[in-house]
This record gives C-alpha cells, sequence and structure tokens, in this order.
C-alpha cells in the first residue's frame, strides 16, 4: 500500500511532554499532514513551555488540548477524541510523563487519554543519558513495553546539555516510519482470533515435586502480544511462568500438559489460527503421589506415561484454520522439523537449534528458521522474540490473504447474536 494512502484520513492523537526535543513536535506534524492524516496534538503543561500551542495548532488544522478541564466547544471532547482515533504517538516522550502512564496516573489529559484509549500506542523518549539509563525509568519502560505500548528507541548524538549520550529523539523519519508500520500492523489480523499456547507445562511427582523444562514462555507470550497489536483476539494458554499476560489478551493459566490439551480442546474451535509455542512435557509421571515422598537409601524410580501431542490431535481435524507449531531441535534441524510439520499437518513450523547461543530457552532473543507446508526454507539471523514473533505473525497474515477466508468469529458472532 503506498504510504500515503497507509496515513490518508488516519486520525492520530499526538501527546507533546515537557523535553527540549518538544519543538520538533511541530515538524512530526507537518510530516503527518503532509501524508494527509489528521492530526489532534494534546499537550503537556510542561510541554507549552518548550512550543506554544497556537504553532501547532496552525499546523495541525485542528485545537490543540492542554487542560483536562475546558470549555466545551463544538469540538470533541477528550474521551471523543481517545475512542475514536486509529494512534496515540507520544513524541517526545519524558521520563516523568513514563513514570505517570506505568503507574496508572491520569491527572492531567495526555495521561487521562491514554488510560482512555484502545488504540496502539507508540512512545518515542528523549531525555539525558543519566536518565535513560536509569533503572526505575528502564522497568517503567518494560512494564509499559509489556502492555503493548512501543517504543521508537532515542538515539546517540548531542543532548541538550551539551554532551554527547544516548537520548536524543529518534529522528523525524524514523517516527514516521514507525507511525506507518503500528498503522499497518493493527490492520492485518483484526476480525481474526488466534490462539497461543506458552511456556513448559509441569508434572506432579508428589504434591512437592514435579518434572518440568526451561521453557520461560518468553516466544508464546511475544506470539500473544503482537497478534493482539495487529489486531487480533488473542487466547493465550500458558503453563507455569514469571511474566505477565500481555494486555488485552485473554489468558489461561495451566500447569500439567492434560490440562493445557483440555484447555486447547475447548477453545480451538473458536479462532482461525492457532499456534503452539508451548514446551508441553512428552510424560507425565504415572501416578502423582499424595503429599512427599520420603527420602530412600535405594532412590527413586518414577514411571512415567506419555502425555498427548497436543498439536499432532489438533491438526487431525483442523479443517481450512492455519496452524503454527515449533520445532526445538539439537541436530539435523531442518529434516526433523520438515518431519513434525508433516506428522502434525501444520501450515508452518517454526524450528530452531536450542544448543545456540542466543537462541531457544530462557534467552530474550531466538533464531529460527521458518519453514511453510510448500517446503520453502527461510532461515532468519538473531532477533529479539519480538521481531521474530512479528514475522512469524507476518507470515500468517500472508497465509491468511492467500487463502482468503472468512473468519470463524464472524459465523460465531451470527449464532450467539441474531441481531
Ligand atoms: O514433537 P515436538 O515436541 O518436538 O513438537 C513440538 C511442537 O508440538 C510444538 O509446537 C509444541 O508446542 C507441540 N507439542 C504439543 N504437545 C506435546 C508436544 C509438543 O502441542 N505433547
Amino acid at each position: 500500500m503506498p504510504e500515503t494512502d497507509l496515513l490518508k484520513g488516519k486520525r492520530i492523537i499526538l501527546g507533546i511532554t515537557g523535553s527540549i526535543a518538544a519543538y520538533k513536535a511541530a515538524e512530526i506534524t507537518r510530516e503527518l499532514i503532509k501524508r494527509e492524516a489528521q492530526v489532534y496534538v494534546v499537550m503537556t503543561k510542561a510541554a507549552t513551555h518548550f512550543i506554544s500551542p497556537l504553532t501547532l495548532q496552525t499546523l495541525s488544522g485542528n485545537p490543540v488540548i492542554t487542560e483536562l478541564f475546558y470549555e466545551r466547544g463544538p469540538q470533541e471532547t477528550h474521551i471523543d477524541l481517545a475512542s475514536r482515533n486509529d494512534l496515540l504517538l507520544i513524541a517526545p516522550a519524558t521520563a516523568n510523563i513514563i513514570g505517570k502512564i506505568s503507574t496508572g496516573i491520569a491527572d492531567d489529559i495526555l495521561t487521562t487519554l491514554v488510560l482512555a484509549t484502545t488504540s496502539p500506542i507508540l512512545m518515542a523518549p528523549a531525555m539525558n543519558e543519566k536518565m535513560y539509563y536509569n533503572s526505575i525509568f528502564k522497568e517503567n519502560m518494560e512494564k509499559l513495553a509489556r502492555y503493548g505500548v512501543e517504543f521508537i528507541e532515542p538515539e546517540y548524538g548531542e543532548l541538550s546539555c551539551g554532551k554527547k549520550g544516548m537520548g536524543r529523539l529518534a529522528s523525524i523519519s524514523k517516527i514516521i516510519e514507525a507511525v506507518k508500520t503500528a498503522l499497518k500492523r493493527r490492520k492485518d489480523l483484526s476480525g481474526k482470533r488466534i490462539l497461543v499456547t506458552a511456556g513448559p507445562t509441569q508434572e506432579p511427582i508428589d504434591e512437592v515435586r514435579y518434572i518440568a523444562n526451561r521453557s520461560s514462555a518468553k516466544m508464546g507470550f511475544a506470539l500473544a502480544r503482537a497478534a493482539y497489536e495487529m489486531g487480533g483476539k488473542v487466547i493465550l494458554i500458558s503453563g507455569p511462568t514469571l511474566l505477565k499476560p500481555p494486555l488485552g489478551v485473554e489468558f489461561i493459566q495451566i500447569r500439567t500438559a492434560l490440562e493445557m490439551y483440555e484447555a486447547v480442546k475447548e477453545r480451538f474451535k473458536e479462532v482461525d489460527i492457532g499456534i503452539f509455542a508451548a514446551a508441553v512435557a512428552d510424560f507425565h509421571p504415572s501416578k502423582a503421589h499424595r503429599g512427599k515422598i520420603k527420602k530412600e537409601e535405594k532412590g527413586l524410580v518414577v514411571e512415567l506415561t506419555p502425555n498427548p501431542d497436543i498439536l499432532k490431535e489438533i491438526g487431525k481435524d483442523k479443517g481450512s484454520k492455519i496452524l503454527v507449531g515449533f520445532a526445538a531441535e539439537v541436530e539435523d534441524l531442518i529434516a526433523n522439523a520438515s518431519l513434525k510439520l508433516k506428522e502434525k499437518n501444520l501450515d508452518m513450523i517454526v524450528a530452531n537449534r536450542i544448543s545456540e547461543e542466543g537462541a531457544g530457552f530462557e534467552v530474550d532473543t531466538n533464531i529460527v528458521t521458518i519453514i511453510s507446508k510448500e517446503e520453502a526454507i527461510e532461515k532468519l539471523p538473531q532477533l529479539s522474540k519480538d521481531e521474530v514473533a512479528r514475522l512469524i505473525l507476518k507470515k500468517v497474515v500472508d497465509m491468511v490473504e492467500a487463502a482468503g477466508f472468512e473468519p470463524v468469529t464472524s459465523s460465531v458472532r451470527r449464532m450467539r447474536s441474531p441481531n
């Protein structure tokens, strides 16, 4: 899609906060307007010390809101704005606004809008290097990222203190690119329902001990988050993990493989797409003892019973739904993954060599090879799990478009609501 079409008519709230980089918001507004977006500027009090609301009103062609309490004219209220916008961009975003939003404070117009909006939120931080690397700030940013806020990384360069360092507002072109990507992504999975499995399973030996594996659930959570950001309705079924479920995703916590199987059987019928990233235990102890097994000199033999292969069972009767599996391998990556793709009746498999540094369990990055049903093989470089998730989902979108099928959601909705 040409970029003018992508931004044309899109309603973008541009939040400006009190950084010296606030003057650059004028340029951002101009660039968005040039691409025919509708820009509604909202400023914090501090931002008005750096750039005049009149400048932004003139450039955007819309009234600029600076107060939470204002005389209502014929123009839209801030709640109207928040419910109809396609994107909320905060540029520049100070450490202060990021801190306030991360704790849910809504004490001015911009923080209130953030809580009220359902659109994707993009933030372009700008601050002094010391502040950017501050642990409290970092934690706030990570918390917001978990809730689906996207950050446009600042750049290294001259800062307002005169020194060079990290923290300069990203370039205008980078910000516009991020806006385009966010707007495009939002649409890709809208109307689709996606089920994602994640994490390890725990198979109890007794009431204290269990058999599990090293899965952190990071890949599955990244997929669920990305699918939601792309407009999908997401059901995330996960084994035990320390991660917090992404905002906007329906979360089902299970413990054992059998519980995961039950949950998947129950919910798979509602979805268009299934992505199975869980590291499901292949066996469970045949007998889970009550209480705690006592220490024995002669040791302990635990008999194991195979678990169902959830993905294989689901694959048998998947119909036109799209099914994506994962294959964690130590050797013969492509051959083993291709075999699983066929055996489990998948549309795509994501293979990774778990012995490779920067891939597989626990780490934040992954190195994967994506194999399609048509045997197209694509090896990706080392990327963050979020980036890997977005690329996998992009391929899923291509498959959905190629299949041209009607999402099951519409038929489910028709059945439930005769109106
Ligand atoms: O056969 P293998 O365990 O390597 O297959 C991995 C793929 O199958 C993953 O997508 C995983 O989530 C899924 N799987 C499953 N149930 C099992 C074992 C694996 O859904 N019991």
